[in-house]
């Protein structure tokens, strides 16, 4: 096991109706006007937003009201957040919805205290001085951010999507009803399965090393969201199969299930050039198109190691490591396409003339190389690119 430094401090508040309580935490932390910062609308169709807007102002909070956070959130509408959060004196960043709205929370919280500028942290140029706090209610379970240190923007003026970890946005607390998650539209509920099995994936798959524990978390995790994410297509009232998920999201990205292993995610990498480029592209489905891709690129050399995924995951006791190491990648895409994933890129709309550009930005045009369990120059990443978009 590798030495590893585990600091998760999101104080989580989970079950049913945790978040009518919104109002009474927030009181209890102290802040007294909050930002309410939220996606494209889905939460005022449920009912969430009077509710919680209803418990604020219970509880004396007051509140400015920010949504419009598009999916792949954007540089440009954060920017006016932060304007907002100054000119306001806002001294809470409350962010309803799923990672978008998150995200962008994290931005405007940083951007308050740093000179409302914060492409640069996104660039790794610079690290933020301080932050506002962040808080969450979350509405969908899948991008790990309502516990994660990481935020993801899009600068649209350059079409590049950037992610960048610190502590100071990462969610002071974070309340987790699974039932506000079942108005998803299937979509959107698939996506999210296929981001949470990812982010415990792409742990599991680094160099080779000892860590029992955390491989045995990450296996228990998988199968346990397989399982949850087809209950919940099914019936997406199903409380116990959401509530699963929603747990499982935040675990799968707040560090637990890579403990002790190596770390990058270089499945993450390649998607968020799509997804920059493609802003119409949830990270989800393209997630489920280049994880195979990249899993067929790389197999034969870490056979072992997928091999043992299949059995434990999809029951794949026959053949050769080898064998069952690719069996196992097609049941992977087997089960995407099951739960109603893309698993090819002409599925996303996405041509072969867009892969060379896709891969240069994601070298930073050949000055870096991208170093999961092997290294990726340009030129594998558009072999991988090419496998995604091969017939089977
Ligand atoms: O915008 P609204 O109207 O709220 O609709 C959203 C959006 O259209 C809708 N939705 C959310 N909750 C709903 C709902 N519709 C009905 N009922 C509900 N309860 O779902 C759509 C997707 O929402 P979004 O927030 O974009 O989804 P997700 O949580 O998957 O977030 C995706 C973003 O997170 C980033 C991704 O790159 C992407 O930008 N990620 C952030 C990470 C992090 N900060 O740690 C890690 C991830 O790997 C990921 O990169
Ligand atoms: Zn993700």
């Amino acid at each position: 096991m590798k030495n590893f430094t585990y600091y998760a401090p999101t104080r989580i508040f989970f079950g049913k109706g945790e978040y009518k309580r919104v109002g009474e935490i927030v009181r209890s932390y102290g802040f007294r006007k909050v930002l309410l910062h939220y996606g494209g609308g889905s939460i005022k169709r449920s009912g969430l937003f009077d509710e919680v807007t209803g418990s604020l102002r219970d509880a004396g909070i007051a509140y400015v009201d920010f949504g419009g956070a598009q999916p792949n959130p954007t540089l440009e509408h954060a920017t006016e957040g932060m304007k907002i959060c100054v000119k306001e004196n806002v001294d809470l960043v409350l962010a309803v919805g799923g990672g978008s709205a998150i995200d962008s929370a994290k931005h405007i919280a940083v951007g308050a205290k740093n000179d409302c500028d914060t492409w640069r942290f996104a660039m790794k140029e610079d690290t933020p001085k301080g932050a506002l706090p962040v808080a969450t209610i979350l509405t969908i379970a899948a991008s790990g951010s309502e516990m994660s240190a990481s935020a993801v923007i899009s600068n649209e003026k350059l079409g590049l999507k950037r992610g960048y970890n610190s502590d100071y946005h990462r969610a002071l607390f974070s309340i987790l009803s699974p039932e506000l998650t079942f108005t998803l539209p299937p979509y959107q509920t698939a996506c999210g399965v296929t981001d949470i099995m990812m982010h415990t994936l792409e742990r599991y798959l680094t160099r080779p090393g000892e860590a029992a524990v955390t491989d045995r978390v990450a296996e228990g995790l998988l199968r346990t969201v397989i399982e949850a994410g087809r209950a919940a297509l099914k019936d997406p009232c199903d409380y116990e199969a959401r509530a699963n998920l929603m747990w499982a999201g935040s675990l799968s990205h707040n560090d637990l299930t890579g403990l002790g292993r190596d770390f990058f995610m270089i499945s993450h990498q390649f998607e968020h050039e799509i997804s920059g480029m493609f802003p119409e592209v949830a990270h989800g489905a393209g997630l489920a198109v280049v994880f195979p891709a990249w899993a067929k690129h790389v197999y034969k050399r870490h056979a072992a190691r997928f091999a043992r995924l299949a059995e434990v995951l999809w029951d794949i006791r026959e053949g050769s490591d080898e064998e069952k190491a690719l069996a196992g990648i097609r049941a992977f895409e087997a089960y995407f396409r099951e739960i109603g994933m893309p698993t090819r890129m002409r599925e996303l709309g996405i041509g072969e003339e867009a892969f060379r550009p896709m891969a240069e930005k994601c070298t930073a045009n050949g000055t870096k190389i991208l170093s999961a369990i092997e290294d990726y120059d340009t030129d594998k990443i558009v072999e991988v690119f090419r496998l995604a978009d091969a017939a089977d």
